[in-house]
C-alpha cells in the first residue's frame, strides 16, 4: 500500500529514491531507470524532481512554406504522426508548398473585476485612464520593452451579472508572454484598486490568443491525389466533403481537430513550448462562432484541391523552456527557424500538413492501412519486444490476417526459448 511522503523536495536525490522506493511499490530496476534518465536540467525545472520523462524525436521532412524548404522535428509518442506529416507536406510541395502568414503577435491579459454595480462610473474611469494603465503595466516589466513594444492597448468588455474584463494587449516580441503579461496584469489591478474603489477577482494572461494569429493555405493539384482506385477529383471530393461533414457534427469535428493537434503539439513540444496554451487556444477559437467546428476547411476550386486554416499560435521563440531544455537549441538549428513568427508559420503548416494526410487516408484505404507497418512496430514493442528482437516480431505479425498483443507477445516467448534452448 502506499504511504505518505513529506517534505520530498527538501530531501537530496538518493534520499528521495530511497523514500519512494519505501512509500511505493518500486523495483531496484525501476530505481536505476529513474536515476539513469536523470538530468540537472530537468531538477533545476520541476519540484519534487525524479527523472527526464524522454519521447521519440523525428523529422517531418521538406516542408516547404513560403518558398523557403524546412525540415521540421517533432516529438511525439504516437508512431504514425511525423511520416503523415512528411506525406503530407510532400503533397503540398508538389503544387507549390504552403502560403503562411502571421496575421498579428500580441498578447492578452485580463483584470477582471467583479460586483460592479455602476458600471459607468468605472467604464469612464478606465476610458480616461488608458495612459496610466499602459504606463503601469510597462513600468512592471520594462524590460519587455526591448523586445516588442510592451502593453499597447486597453480594451474593455462588460461580461454582465457585475464583472467587467480590462484586456490588456501585449506586444510580448519573441517572448509567449505568460510572465510578462501575469507581473503587468498584477501590476494594473494593484494600481486600479487603490484609484477606483473596485472589487479585482483576478488578473491574468489569457489563452484564447486572438491576437496572435496565423493563416496557412495550400492548394494541390488534383491529379496529384490520385490513388490506385481513385481519381485525383473523386479523392478531393470526398476531403472536400469530409470537411463539410465536420462543421455539421462535433463529434467529428472533434477528432478532425485532433488530427490537426497532432502535428501542432509534436513541433510545440520540440521547441520547448506550453502545449497545453495552444490547444487551450486552439479549441477556444473553434469555438468562436458558438457552435464547435473544425479549425481548417477544405475545398475544391479551379482544378485544385484548397485548404485553409487560421488558429492561435501564441509561440516563444526565447525565454521560458526554450533556453532551458537544450534540444531546443538544436532543434532551432535543424529547422533554420529564426524568429516567432516564422516558428508560428511552421507549426501551422505542420497542423494543415497533418490534417490532409489525415483525411486523404480516411476518405481513401483508412486509417489502419497506411499505418499498419508503424502499429505493428508498436504493438511488438507493448508487447515487451527488445530492440534486438523487433525486426523478427515485426516480420511475423505483418504476415498476420489480424496481429494482435496477445500473438506479439507468443511470438515473443517464442524467440526467447529458441534461444535459451540453444
Ligand atoms: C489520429 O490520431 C488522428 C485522426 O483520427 C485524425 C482524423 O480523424 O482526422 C486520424
Amino acid at each position: 500500500m502506499t504511504k505518505p511522503l513529506n517534505h520530498f523536495y527538501r530531501f537530496d536525490y538518493e534520499t528521495r529514491l530511497t523514500m519512494l522506493e519505501y512509500a511505493v511499490n518500486l523495483t531496484a530496476s525501476d530505481r536505476k531507470m529513474l536515476r539513469d534518465s536523470r538530468s540537472d536540467t530537468g531538477n533545476d525545472i520541476v519540484e519534487n524532481y525524479l527523472t527526464d520523462f524522454n519521447l521519440p524525436e523525428g523529422l517531418a521532412t521538406n516542408f516547404k512554406i513560403n518558398d523557403k524548404l524546412y525540415q521540421i522535428p517533432m516529438v511525439t509518442e504516437e508512431p504514425s504522426v511525423i511520416a503523415a506529416a512528411s506525406n503530407g507536406a510532400q503533397l503540398v510541395a508538389k503544387s507549390g508548398g504552403f502560403v503562411a502568414k502571421v496575421q498579428n503577435r500580441q498578447m492578452i491579459g485580463q483584470i477582471v473585476l467583479e460586483n460592479v454595480s455602476d458600471e459607468n462610473r468605472i467604464l469612464d474611469w478606465i476610458h480616461s485612464n488608458e495612459v496610466l494603465i499602459l504606463k503601469t503595466a510597462n513600468e512592471a516589466h520594462p524590460s519587455v520593452l526591448k523586445y516588442g513594444q510592451g502593453a499597447t492597448q486597453v480594451r474593455l468588455r462588460n461580461l454582465s451579472e457585475g464583472f467587467i474584463s480590462i484586456d490588456l494587449v501585449v506586444d510580448v516580441g519573441e517572448a509567449m508572454g505568460a510572465n510578462i503579461i501575469d507581473g503587468m496584469t498584477e501590476a494594473v489591478s494593484k494600481m486600479i484598486q487603490s484609484n477606483l474603489s473596485a472589487d479585482v477577482l483576478m488578473s491574468i494572461l489569457s489563452n484564447f490568443a486572438t491576437e496572435s494569429l496565423v493563416t496557412v493555405k495550400c492548394q494541390i493539384a488534383l491529379e496529384t491525389l490520385t490513388t490506385a482506385t481513385l481519381s485525383g477529383e473523386k479523392v478531393a471530393t470526398k476531403i472536400e466533403q469530409a470537411t463539410k461533414l465536420a462543421t455539421l457534427d462535433p463529434y467529428r469535428a472533434a477528432t478532425h481537430n485532433k488530427g490537426i493537434m497532432n502535428g501542432i503539439d509534436a513541433v510545440i513540444i520540440a521547441f520547448g513550448n506550453d502545449w497545453r496554451a495552444i490547444e487551450s487556444g486552439a479549441y477556444a477559437y473553434a469555438c468562436r462562432s458558438g457552435k464547435y467546428q473544425p479549425l481548417s476547411q477544405w475545398i475544391k476550386q479551379d482544378g485544385y484541391l484548397v485548404g485553409e486554416m487560421t488558429l492561435p499560435m501564441p509561440v516563444a521563440f526565447t525565454g521560458g523552456a526554450t533556453k532551458v531544455l537544450p534540444l531546443v537549441a538544436v532543434n532551432k538549428r535543424i529547422a533554420d527557424v529564426k524568429s516567432a513568427r516564422e516558428l508560428m508559420m511552421i507549426v501551422g503548416s505542420v497542423g494543415l500538413a497533418q490534417n490532409l494526410a489525415a483525411l486523404k487516408a480516411l476518405v481513401t484505404e483508412g486509417i489502419q492501412r497506411g499505418h499498419m507497418s508503424l502499429q505493428i512496430k508498436s504493438l511488438a514493442r507493448s508487447a515487451g519486444a527488445t530492440h534486438a528482437e523487433l525486426a523478427v516480431v515485426v516480420d511475423r505479425l505483418s504476415k498476420m490476417s489480424r496481429p494482435d498483443l496477445a500473438s506479439a507477445k507468443t511470438i515473443i516467448s517464442e524467440i526467447r526459448r529458441k534461444k535459451s534452448s540453444k
